[in-house]
């Protein structure tokens, strides 16, 4: 059986947008490995409550690496030190006893913060409602197999379709541009057949709101295919951009 952990947080505290934020320094004593980061989270917040201090906000629904709304940086990294991991599948046993982790919100123009490390990432939903759908009308639900579709295609559309919108891709980039979440959203579309008549204008359409929500252009840097917890790659940017050019 693993060892109980002390664990120092240094975490980014800050009421709103409008007021200053710092650092506060918290110690957890003798907490199991095997939680993860958001339940030890949890913990914190049930002691701070219980000294009627203010808890912690951090965002979270399915804690299953599923619904995208969880996310911060950890020790700088988006979603923390594991590889293709939300933050709320990353667990304290990644950690060692005695470590300070220090968590902060995503850092980028696009995403405000709202409080501690919650930020407001209703850009991405402006995105997609400047195209990312398909507004054809598909009529009633067709046989199934009477649109064939390649595995391969397949296969692929739904790997771009695995984008959870988390917003890690913006915060690792030095430009906080949006290009892998675009990409992936065009990408999923453009390989499928319903996705073809509008497959250039929207193209054209999410990368104008791209600039409109204020995310930058693409650094080159791959940080972002890194932090992917989904593990999109950064190829479809290039792919991206040929597609824009039609
Ligand atoms: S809470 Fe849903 S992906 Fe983390």
């Amino acid at each position: 059986m693993s060892r109980n952990l002390s664990l120092t947080l240094r975490i980014w505290r800050q009421e709103s947008l409008k007021s200053a934020g710092n650092f506060h320094v918290y110690q957890l004593e003798d907490v199991s490995p095997d939680l993860s980061l958001l339940e030890a989270l949890d913990q914190l917040n049930e002691q701070l409550i219980a000294k009627a201090e203010r808890p912690v906000h951090f965002e979270h629904d399915c804690r299953e690496g599923i619904c995208g709304s969880c996310g911060f940086l950890v020790n700088g990294q988006a979603h923390g030190p594991q590889s293709a991991t939300t933050v709320c599948q990353l667990y304290l046993r990644q950690f060692a006893d005695g470590d300070t982790l220090t968590l902060e919100p995503w850092r980028a123009r696009a995403f405000p913060l709202i409080q501690d490390l919650v930020v407001d990432r209703a850009a991405f939903d402006r995105l997609i409602a400047a195209g990312g759908y398909c507004s054809v009308n598909t009529g009633q639900a067709p046989d199934g197999n009477a649109l064939l579709i390649g595995q391969q295609k397949a296969a692929s559309a739904f790997a771009m379709a695995t984008c959870i919108g988390c917003g890690a891709c913006v915060a690792s980039c030095r430009n906080a541009s949006a290009s892998l979440f675009v990409a992936a959203k065009l990408a999923h579309l453009a390989q499928l057949p319903q996705g073809q008549p509008e497959r250039e204008h929207r193209a054209m359409l999410l990368q104008e709101q791209m600039r409109e929500q204020g995310f930058g252009s693409c650094s080159s840097n791959l940080e972002c295919e890194m932090v992917c917890p989904k593990q999109i790659s950064a190829d479809w940017i290039s792919w991206m951009h040929r597609e824009a050019k039609g």
